[in-house]
């Protein structure tokens, strides 16, 4: 997926947002899963026949451990062909059996259990892969599964840079603790405010590595959401005084190289000439 850069030039916003591990959806996950275990085996190891496996080990697959809810979730719906006579099941094609629910629940389960880490997804992403994977009649060849994990992990193209100056209505910035997404004028034109907190280089935090955490972990949250777009400040480089230049190319190397489902990420700048700089770093 293409991570698009668009560049507004205006007065900017953070955000706020509170995520609780949600049990009931690892219960469900784990009830979900008995649909698996009859090939995988209740530890997600591959229920041995012989000296044949029913089905591979779910900890050594990529799909599960690298971040790639689309991919699981396209096998999970569409199978995967029989090629050859490695394994003595094939992977079942589920599309009908699961609902949206049942699959996000399923990935929360099986990404923690097997993964390492859990991946959240919610329902409505699901229904979203669903659609895109909906004129698939068959199920998968593992050659082309494999050939969309390899373009998944690709490092991400930037393209399509554009700026304007906002003149809109949310000149003042709201107060922080407080806000919520609201819809109106001089509302915030979003669904969800993620806040993240840049360190103050002013007062002596100067690892790069917390810089970029910021984009990286508030992308993840962006995932853990649905959200498909998210507009970033330039962090710490405000009264936190991060050296500007310095504070761009964190930027815009941090959101390259996210993994993420975020398909379009805004970067935006306190003026004109912020909006210029980070423009030709991106080129
Ligand atoms: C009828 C047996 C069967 C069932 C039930 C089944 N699978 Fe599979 N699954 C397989 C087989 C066989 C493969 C290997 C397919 C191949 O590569 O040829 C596989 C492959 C996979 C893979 C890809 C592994 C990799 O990295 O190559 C994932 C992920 C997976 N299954 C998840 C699931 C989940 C989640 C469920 C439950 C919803 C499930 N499977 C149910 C038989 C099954």
């Amino acid at each position: 997926m293409r991570t698009l850069f668009h560049l507004l030039c205006l007065t900017l916003l953070g955000a706020t947002s509170a995520f609780s591990q949600d049990d009931k959806v690892m219960e469900l996950g784990k009830a979900t899963f008995q649909a698996c275990v009859a090939c995988h085996g209740p530890d997600g190891k591959g229920i041995k026949a012989g000296d044949l496996l029913m089905a591979p080990s779910l900890h050594d697959s990529l799909f599960i451990k690298e971040n790639h809810p689309e991919l699981l979730t396209g096998i999970i719906l569409k199978g995967i062909l029989k090629e050859d006579n490695k394994y003595i099941q094939a992977m079942l094609t589920l599309e009908a059996a699961l609902d949206d629910e049942q699959i996000a629940a399923l990935i929360a389960y099986v990404t923690k259990e097997f993964g390492g880490k859990r991946q959240s997804v919610k329902p409505a992403a699901v229904a979203r892969w669903r659609k895109e994977f909906k004129s698939r009649t068959s199920p998968w060849k593992r050659k082309d599964l494999e050939g969309l994990l390899k373009e998944a992990n690709a490092p991400k193209l930037i393209s399509d840079v554009t700026y304007s100056v906002y003149e809109g209505n949310w000149k003042k910035l709201p107060a922080f603790a407080s806000l919520a997404p609201v819809l109106g004028a001089g509302a915030l034109p979003a669904k969800w405010v993620i806040h993240t907190v840049g360190p103050n280089y002013a007062a002596g935090e100067r690892d790069r590595g917390l810089l970029e955490s910021c984009y990286v972990r508030s992308l993840e949250v962006a995932d853990e959401l649905g959200a498909t777009s998210v507009a970033f400040p330039l962090i710490s480089a405000g009264v936190y005084a991060w050296p500007k230049q310095d504070a761009i190319d964190t930027a815009v190397g941090a959101i390259r190289t996210a993994r993420t489902q975020v398909e379009r990420v805004s970067l935006v700048a306190f003026d004109e000439e912020t909006a210029r700089q980070i423009e030709s770093s991106l080129g």
